[in-house]
């Protein structure tokens, strides 16, 4: 039998505990909230009735039930309040000594049958235990934040913990609606030990001036589906809380350089700007705690006539390549209205392509998103050719030929004699640098990668890749062209990953090495990421897709271009790709595929 929890105490009422003791009292569980101060309890009792106000307003709770959700919470200064609740859980900020204080004290007031629990993101739960008499009673309930919404919790115990109360722990968060995963104490468990490191690459994209906070949140978000991006997602963190969580897993985690915590965070720490909670962190927002961004002087202006400026006129697009990608691009420009040459290698493959636009125009038609009439014009746009010289006249010519740097190389020299002054000439690739293709040209200042996503069609970002050599009118036509293809062009660098890829497969390669050190299981990281930070697939599904030969391919060219020890290839995915475990192409990669 589980042991009933009837009540429970949350100490520290600040951005996680607020949101613990609602999930608590929703639960119908009575809690006994304490804070440090009058003030700072004012301060959580006012986050609670915030957080419970909206969600009657949107319907999501009855008023009924917020009243009485809020009389189950007993609000009070100081531990004593604790004695006689049957578990705590302490959410204080992440420093080591002020929780090891906490939990003597916790251990002299609570009464001796009852669970103490650490919400900590990276400190050592064991060290946290020995601080008490009862370290076999000590575990972690990790909450993601808010709270409230985000499904899953980690119940951290360490070789102390003893099973009943894991036991208890589980079957508490069941109750609670949640979906734990078990597992031992290690810094940043699951989830935050895959997410801290992308979110400190983000922040130095943003340091380096490598792209726009902006940018760098509509890549992750348009780019992964991910629900918010990484610098908004630090600012609902917290940059205080954040610090403190990527400087223990240095320090912890093998002192990975990766999560040495970017100066910058320090530095908006320091000046107060600590996120959502003090109203500036990355983004302005309303009021301190509020959700709601504010315009700032970093906003960009996003106008139409803002993006135009200083684009050149484009009304006549080259597209050269048959694969995917080009077929994708050819229908995407068609449909926008733009006069369309597709320039493929013979009649053949432009009568692939041909039939391929058009099966996928038609399922517009059928799907209601396409009128007849629409598809006939788009298709009427397009001219279809084999040879480069029809190209003399495009304004733009976009390049999706095969990914080898000799072939863009000579596709480019050949554009540059072919080819009318002032006209932008595009590559998509997705690994190579744009420098190397603009300098086999005469007019470097003209090139720019576009980097679209597959399936073109469908996918709403498109990476603006400016090398040092692009001139500012062709990336501001870059821009345009992608805004009037109804798509989100980010700007960004000419390095290695452009934005997505860098942030996204370092990730994958860090779940991958947490696989094969045993720490969890393929289903439960897919779980922690989905449930705890709202990804839409966990890493496993997501490399299954992508192809496991195709992100290993990725991530040795981030791991040459930026020699970060922590790129390199997790051991694990190499074997994979030798073995012919390619993912769902080829029946089998992380999870095999042919028996579902
Ligand atoms: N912010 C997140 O997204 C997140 C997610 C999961 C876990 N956590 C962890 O939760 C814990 C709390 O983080 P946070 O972001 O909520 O911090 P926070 O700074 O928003 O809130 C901490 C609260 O603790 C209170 N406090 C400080 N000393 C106290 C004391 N002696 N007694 C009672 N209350 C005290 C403060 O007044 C403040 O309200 C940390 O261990 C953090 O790592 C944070």
């Amino acid at each position: 039998m589980a042991r009933e929890f009837t009540r429970v105490g949350v100490v520290g009422l600040g951005t996680m505990g607020a949101g613990i003791v609602e999930v608590f009292a929703r639960n119908g569980i009575d809690v006994v909230a304490v804070e440090i101060s009058e003030g700072a309890l004012e301060r959580g009792r006012s986050t609670l009735t915030g957080s419970t106000d909206r969600a009657v307003a949107k319907g999501k709770l009855a008023a009924a039930d917020r009243d009485a959700l809020l009389s189950r919470v007993n609000f009070q200064v100081g531990l004593e309040a604790l004695h006689s609740v049957d578990l705590v859980i302490e959410a204080v900020p992440e420093h080591l000594d002020l929780k090891q204080r906490i939990f003597a004290e916790l251990d002299r007031v609570c009464k001796p049958e009852a669970i103490l629990a650490t919400n900590t993101s990276s400190l050592s739960v064991t060290e946290i235990s020995v601080a008490t008499t009862r370290p076999n009673q000590v575990i972690g309930i990790h909450f993601f934040n808010p709270a409230p919404v985000m499904k899953l919790v980690e119940v951290v115990r360490t070789v102390v913990t003893s099973a009943d109360v894991v036991a208890d722990v589980e079957a508490l968060c069941n109750r609670l609606g949640k979906v734990d995963v078990t597992i031992n104490d290690r810094a940043g468990f699951i989830a935050n030990a895959l997410l801290f490191g992308y979110l400190n690459h983000a922040v130095s994209m943003f340091e380096g001036r490598y792209a726009t906070r902006e940018d760098i949140d509509a890549a992750m978000k348009l780019g992964c589906g991910l629900p918010m991006g990484p610098l908004a997602l630090m600012d609902l963190i917290g940059l205080d809380t954040a610090y403190e969580i990527l400087d223990t897993m240095y320090r912890r985690g093998g002192r990975d350089r990766r999560h040495a915590p970017v100066p910058l965070i320090k530095q908006m720490v320091t000046a107060g700007l600590l996120g959502r909670k003090s109203g500036r962190g990355f983004y302005t927002y309303e009021r301190p705690g509020s959700p709601v961004v504010v315009p700032d002087d970093q906003t960009p202006v996003a106008s139409q006539a803002a993006l135009a400026d200083g684009a050149r006129a484009i009304a006549k697009v080259g597209v050269v390549g048959s694969g995917t990608m080009a077929t994708g691009i050819i229908e995407v420009f068609a449909k926008a209205g733009y006069e369309v040459v597709s320039v493929t290698r013979g009649a053949e493959k432009s009568a692939k392509v041909f039939e391929t636009v058009k099966t996928s125009l038609n399922k517009g038609v059928v799907r209601g998103k396409l009128s007849e009439d629409d598809r006939e014009a788009a298709l009427g746009r397009i001219n279809w050719s084999a040879t480069l010289e029809h190209l003399a006249d495009v304004d733009l010519v976009v390049e999706a030929v095969v990914e080898e740097l000799s072939v863009k190389k000579a596709l480019f020299a050949s554009l540059d004699e072919i080819c009318k002054p002032g006209v932008v000439l595009a590559t998509t690739t997705s690994s190579l640098p744009v420098i190397d293709v603009a300098m086999a040209t005469q007019r470097p200042a003209d090139v720019v990668g576009l980097h679209f996503f597959n399936p073109a069609p469908v996918m709403p970002l498109v990476e603006v890749v400016q090398t040092i050599r692009t001139s500012a009118e062709t990336t501001a036509t870059a821009r345009a062209v992608c805004a009037a293809l109804g798509k989100t062009g980010v700007v960004c660098g000419d390095r290695s990953g452009f934005i997505v890829n860098a942030l996204l497969f370092p990730y994958l390669n860090d779940a991958v090495k947490m696989l094969e050190a045993s720490y969890s299981t393929a289903d439960d990281i897919d779980y922690a990421m989905k449930l705890g930070c709202g990804y839409p697939m966990g890493p496993f599904e997501l490399l299954d897709v992508v192809g496991l030969d195709v992100s290993l391919a990725i991530q040795r060219e981030l791991y040459l271009e930026l020699r970060e020890p922590g790129f390199a290839p997790a051991p694990l995915l190499e074997h994979l790709v030798t073995a012919g475990y390619l993912g769902r192409k080829s029946g089998r990669g992380f999870r095999d595929h042919t028996r579902r």
